[in-house]
């Protein structure tokens, strides 16, 4: 029986919603199951979850026929998506950060400097606020701020990655840009997942062509959840991390290794000695003033703190390779203190800084108020990371110095100042004992909580429209007074603390004309930058 036959029984490849290659067969899903019957020996049609779906022996068809079959349904997938590329209105849009015009975003991919201008993707499920199977979205920027959409770079259309074209990184090299990524696949009603790595390559940074996995089978010790391939070259050859998770439910780091990027061999598991959490998502690895770093994102991890209760969790180890590429973690630090910061990517700039862009997101978190107008999660901004006297640095990327307007000089006290702006860049220094309340309005605000009895700096986002998540979070400081860097972008807000030291990221949702500022227990100079827009990267 040829792949033409089953797709001509599905009614023509307009009804082929997916196609799928367990073992040893070819499956496509149908929209529509009216014109499936009858089917002849051989084929046979069963209802998974609610999607009819017709099975054959896959026989001796090969890849690149599949190959043919997933471009029809890249086609059609990139013409479905067109309208949910247009934003809807939402007071809580940012005005400058990275939004999805409409659906999920989550995880930033592929960033990286390549050709003369930043690339980033991001994953997307276009047609509601869930994570179901998804796209990646191409942005390109010359200048860090104003992004350009390009296009849907990979869409879920092939029997390698029909649940989702899942993160990943990229690689220049030899002019050209190479995306890895995981491919993520559910079959039958158990949704049993099938996990491989692949490939897409781009000649020109715009199309993208797939080619398919890369590593097919799992390596033995792990379960299938085991991605988000970061490639970088140490040593004389190409390294691949992935989050992985062991079959005694421990996250793991495996590393493979190539010479030509497409052949790959498994090296090992590692990360042993930092035992954390049940799974590690999104690896990355740079070097900083020559120490190498790598960060995760360890999953199922425990706080001491009662209000800190989620367990997806952003961590930086200091790691060393050896000749062989073996890698060993050190000492560790979370790299953000708030809220919503997660699978963050890297990359290098020209001129030599590193700058890192993470998911102002969680995992679980789906029920924020801007799902009433159809969108969900947006990216965190740009900053820098350092590693100056063996201390961690981050600061906003110098970049965003392009977004302020002629700044205002503020005494803010009990009395409130309005901010006159939803979206703005504060400075100022708390001392211990005092309080400041941002995005304030007749009932809904934030509080930055200097707590002097407990030596800690407190997030409180408890009145504000929050549906789901921690309201509370504390970080503990012993500095004598605390310098904070503030940008406040709608429904978003990103304390720097200490000139680097810390950070803390979380989503706030007030109403849209909460843009008061007060300050409780004494006065403070500030100085205040309103923010300009940069232009919305949403469809071409
Ligand atoms: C992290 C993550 C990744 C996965 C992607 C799917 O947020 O779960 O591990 O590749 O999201 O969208």
């Amino acid at each position: 029986m040829s792949l033409d036959l089953l797709i001509e029984l599905a009614g023509g490849i307009d009804n082929v919603r997916r196609i799928l290659s367990p073992s040893e067969f070819v499956i496509v899903a149908v929209h529509n199951n009216e014109c499936c019957h009858p089917l002849p020996d051989g084929v046979t049609s069963t209802l998974v979850l609610g999607e009819w779906q017709l099975s054959m022996s896959r026989g001796d068809i090969g890849d690149d026929e599949l190959r043919q079959v997933g471009e029809k349904l890249a086609k059609q997938q990139r013409s479905r998506a067109q309208p949910y590329q247009t934003p809807t209105y939402s007071p809580y849009r940012p005005q400058w950060h990275i939004s999805p015009p409409q659906g999920l975003l989550n995880d930033p991919n592929g960033f990286i400097y390549h050709q003369g201008e930043y690339h980033l993707f991001y994953q997307w499920y276009p047609y509601a606020c869930e994570h179901k199977d998804k796209y990646w979205v191409h942005l390109t920027s010359t200048d860090l701020v104003n992004w350009n959409y390009q296009s849907l770079a990979l869409t879920p259309s092939d029997w390698f990655d029909s649940h989702g074209a899942f993160s990943g990184h990229a690689v220049s090299q030899d002019d050209g840009l190479y995306l890895f990524y995981t491919g993520n696949v559910r079959i039958g009603e158990q949704r049993h997942r099938q996990t491989t790595q692949c490939l897409a390559y781009s000649q020109d940074g715009r199309s993208f062509k797939k080619c398919g996995p890369v590593i097919r089978h799992l390596p033995a010790g792990v379960t299938e959840h085991i991605r988000d391939p970061k490639v970088f070259f140490a040593n004389g050859e190409w390294v691949m991390l992935l989050g992985a998770q062991t079959t005694e439910l421990t996250g793991r780091l495996a590393v493979y290794r190539s010479t030509n990027l497409t052949d790959w061999q498994f090296d090992g598991l590692y990360g042993e000695e930092i035992a954390q959490g049940y799974m590690w998502e999104c690896p990355d690895t740079f070097i900083l003033n020559e120490q190498r770093f790598f960060v995760f994102g360890p999953q199922g991890i425990k706080d001491d703190n009662p209000h800190h209760t989620i367990g997806h969790q952003n961590r930086i180890y200091r790691m060393s390779l050896d000749d062989t590429n073996h890698p060993t973690l050190h000492e560790g630090w979370q790299l953000d203190a708030g809220f919503d910061f997660y699978a963050p990517q890297t990359t290098q700039t020209p001129d030599g800084r590193r700058v890192m862009i993470g998911w102002m997101g969680l995992p679980d978190e789906v029920q924020h108020p801007s799902c009433d107008q159809q969108w969900l999660h947006q990216l965190t901004t740009l900053r820098e990371i350092h590693w100056q006297d063996g201390q961690l640095k981050q600061y906003p990327a110098q970049e965003l110095q392009q977004l302020r307007q002629a700044p205002h000089q503020l005494v803010l006290s009990a009395q409130c100042v309005d901010a006159q702006s939803a979206s703005y860049e504060l400075h100022l220094e708390l001392e211990w004992g005092q309080e400041l309340r941002l995005m304030a309005g007749s009932e809904h605000y934030v509080s930055i909580i200097a707590d002097r009895e407990r030596g800690v700096l407190r997030l409180d986002r408890q009145h504000t429209q929050i549906r789901q998540g921690d309201v509370i979070r504390e970080l503990v400081l012993d500095s004598a007074r605390i310098a904070l860097v503030i940008f406040v972008d709608h429904s978003s807000l990103e304390i720097f603390i200490n000139r680097g030291d810390k950070v803390m990221t979380t989503r706030a949702f007030v109403p849209s004309d909460a843009t008061n500022i007060h300050l409780l227990g004494g006065k403070a100079q500030a100085t205040l930058y309103p923010l300009r827009a940069a232009s919305a990267p949403f469809s071409g």
